[in-house]
C-alpha cells in the first residue's frame, strides 16, 4: 500500500506477480480426454493480449475524467492486474503455437485487427463494452472456481493454476470498470448493449480459435465434433448466461453478485505472501483442489 493511500485510508486492488511459466512440451489438450474445453479456453485465451491491453488502454484515457480519489485507486489496480494477465496469456499463447498450432499467428493478426478498429469507437462504448465485458467474466469466475473439480481434475496444473488465478483477480476488480461507466455517463441502454457486445465479441473471437485448433487437432467425426461444441456452448449458457441476464437489469450492480468461498482461500493465500509471490499452483490430482496450495515450482 502507498503511503498517500495509507493516509487517506483507500481500499487498494493489489497487482501480483503473474509469474506462471508454462513447459516446453506443454499439450494444448491440457485437460485430459476433453479438447472441447482445453481449446475453448485455449481459443478464448488468444484475445486477451489483445483485448486486456484495450481495457487498460481505454482505462487510463478515462483517468483523465474520475476525481474520485476511491474510483481512481481502483482503476489503477485494475490496469495493474490485466497488464498481469495478458502478458502471461501471451506466455501461454506462444507455448500453444509453438506446440501444434502455427494456425493462432494468423488468427492473433485478426483479434488485433477487431481490437484496433473497437479502440477507434468513443469513450462511451469502449467503456460500456468494458464494463460489459466484466460482468460476463463474473459469470466465468464463478463458473471456473465453483466448478473447478468437475472441469479441472487432473489437468496440466500451471495452466489451470493460471486461469483460476486470472478469475480470482477478474472478481477482485469486478465492480471497477462499471463503476467508472456508471461515473462518465449512466445511460442504462448503452451499458446493456456493452453486456451483449463486449460478450458476444470475445466469445466469437475465442470460438475462432477453438474451432482452428478442432480441426487441426482433432480425429472426431464432424457429428462428434459438432456434439462437443454444442455441450461446450451449453456449458456456458447455463453457467454464464444467469449473470449475463442479471447484469442487463436496469438496476443491476456487480456488487450485488455472491462470491465463491475457495476465493477467500486463494486472496488469503496470497496475503500471507503480502501478494508478493510466488503464485500458488493447484495440485489437481488433489481430491479438493483446494487450499493447501503448493507454491512454484512445482515440486
Ligand atoms: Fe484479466
Ligand atoms: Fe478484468
Amino acid at each position: 500500500m502507498t503511503e498517500t493511500a495509507q493516509q487517506q485510508d483507500l481500499t487498494i486492488i493489489p497487482v501480483r506477480h503473474f509469474d506462471f511459466e508454462f513447459p516446453d512440451n506443454l499439450d494444448p489438450v491440457w485437460v485430459p480426454d476433453n479438447p472441447y474445453r482445453a481449446h475453448f479456453f485455449n481459443g478464448v485465451s488468444l484475445t486477451m493480449p489483445y483485448l486486456e491491453p484495450f481495457l487498460c488502454k481505454t482505462m487510463r484515457e478515462a483517468l483523465q475524467l474520475v476525481d474520485d480519489k476511491q474510483l481512481l485507486e481502483d482503476m489503477r489496480g485494475f490496469i495493474g492486474q490485466e497488464a498481469q494477465h495478458y502478458r502471461c496469456h501471451r506466455r501461454l499463447n506462444e507455448r500453444l503455437t509453438k506446440n501444434g498450432h502455427p494456425q493462432f499467428a494468423e488468427i492473433e493478426k485478426r483479434i488485433a485487427d477487431a481490437y484496433d478498429r473497437l479502440a477507434e469507437r468513443s469513450m462511451r462504448t469502449r467503456l460500456a463494452y468494458s464494463a460489459g465485458f466484466e460482468c460476463m467474466t463474473n459469470g466465468f469466475t464463478n463458473w471456473l472456481i465453483g466448478d473447478r473439480k468437475a472441469l479441472f481434475q487432473n489437468a496440466q496444473v500451471d495452466v489451470t493454476s493460471f486461469w483460476l488465478a486470472h478469475m480470482a483477480e477478474e472478481c477482485e476488480h469486478k465492480t471497477v470498470a462499471f463503476d467508472v461507466y456508471e461515473k462518465l455517463y449512466g445511460a442504462y441502454w448503452p451499458r446493456a448493449f456493452g453486456v451483449i457486445h463486449g460478450s458476444a465479441h470475445v466469445l466469437g473471437l475465442g470460438c475462432v480459435g477453438m474451432m482452428s485448433a478442432l480441426g487441426r487437432d482433432s480425429s472426431d467425426s464432424l457429428f462428434r465434433r459438432t456434439w462437443g461444441v454444442l455441450c461446450q456452448s451449453s456449458a456456458i449458457i447455463v453457467k454464464v448466461g444467469p449473470f449475463m441476464a442479471r447484469a442487463l437489469g436496469p438496476n443491476y450492480n456487480p456488487r450485488q453478485e455472491s462470491e465463491p468461498e475457495w476465493l477467500n482461500q486463494w486472496l488469503s493465500f496470497n496475503a500471507e505472501l503480502d501478494n508478493q509471490g510466488p503464485m500458488p499452483v493447484i495440485d489437481t490430482g488433489s481430491e479438493e483442489m483446494g487450499l493447501p496450495l503448493r507454491s512454484q515450482p512445482a515440486a
